[in-house]
């Protein structure tokens, strides 16, 4: 398994690197090519917002270990990807300090809300478990991509590195969660869920406003 994840990663890296945005991860709505202007132009908020994103990462791979303590594969994958979100957290917030900035305060976050909205709430438990996965795997694929716009769109080439490496990373983590969601249910199951999943995201990515003050 851990061959085949690792391969599967490369791949994904290699599909990033050279396929056109809107192929990425199966996304369906590729970001408004606007927005990395808009970004740059409101850094000092988008590290701020991608501060939270990463500690918000690292708290909810905490709470999927302990909702799901019995899942012996999850307990041990997400144990080091605790560790890694905490990292780039720290990556963030040392950006911010060399910047003479502070961490800021954590803003509403509209998009990560709207997705738990979408979240089976009742009934099979199974079905639960399957769309925290695959929030959790959708999360990571928008903010891989949008990663990837940083990378290629800002003007400094110290920052296109920076968020060059969180791109890969993040692709890393939406594979993991993909490929955990096919191990513990069953293949067509989630790539039916899955589908849901990446039409309604489109369907929040249009309805949000443009905004260059976070990464989602
Ligand atoms: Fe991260
Ligand atoms: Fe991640």
């Amino acid at each position: 398994m851990g061959s085949f994840f690792s391969l599967a990663h490369k791949i994904t890296i290699f599909i990033i690197l050279d396929h056109e945005i809107k192929n990425i991860l199966g996304l369906q709505l590729p970001t408004d090519p606007r927005w990395v202007d808009l970004a740059a132009i409101s850094l000092e908020d988008i590290l701020t917002d991608h501060a939270y994103c990463e500690q918000k990462a690292a708290a909810s791979c905490i709470s999927l270990i302990q909702r799901y303590p019995l899942r012996e594969r999850l307990v041990n994958e997400l144990s080091p990807i605790v560790t890694e979100e905490w990292g780039h957290f720290r990556q963030v917030l040392a950006e911010l300090r060399k910047r003479g900035l502070p961490l800021g305060k954590q803003r509403k976050d509209e998009y990560v809300n709207k997705l738990l909205q979408f979240q089976k709430k009742g009934g099979d438990e199974e079905e639960r478990f399957l769309d925290q996965l695959l929030t959790m795997a959708l999360i990571e694929a928008r903010s891989c991509e949008r990663f990837k716009r940083l990378s290629e769109g800002l003007h400094d080439d110290y920052l296109r590195q920076f968020y060059r490496r969180f791109m890969e990373s993040e692709a890393g983590h939406y594979h993991l969660f993909i490929d955990m969601a096919e191990d513990y249910i069953d293949k067509e199951t989630v790539r039916k869920r899955w589908k849901e999943w990446l039409d309604y995201e489109a369907q929040v990515m249009q309805d949000m406003e443009l905004r260059g003050d976070r990464i989602h």
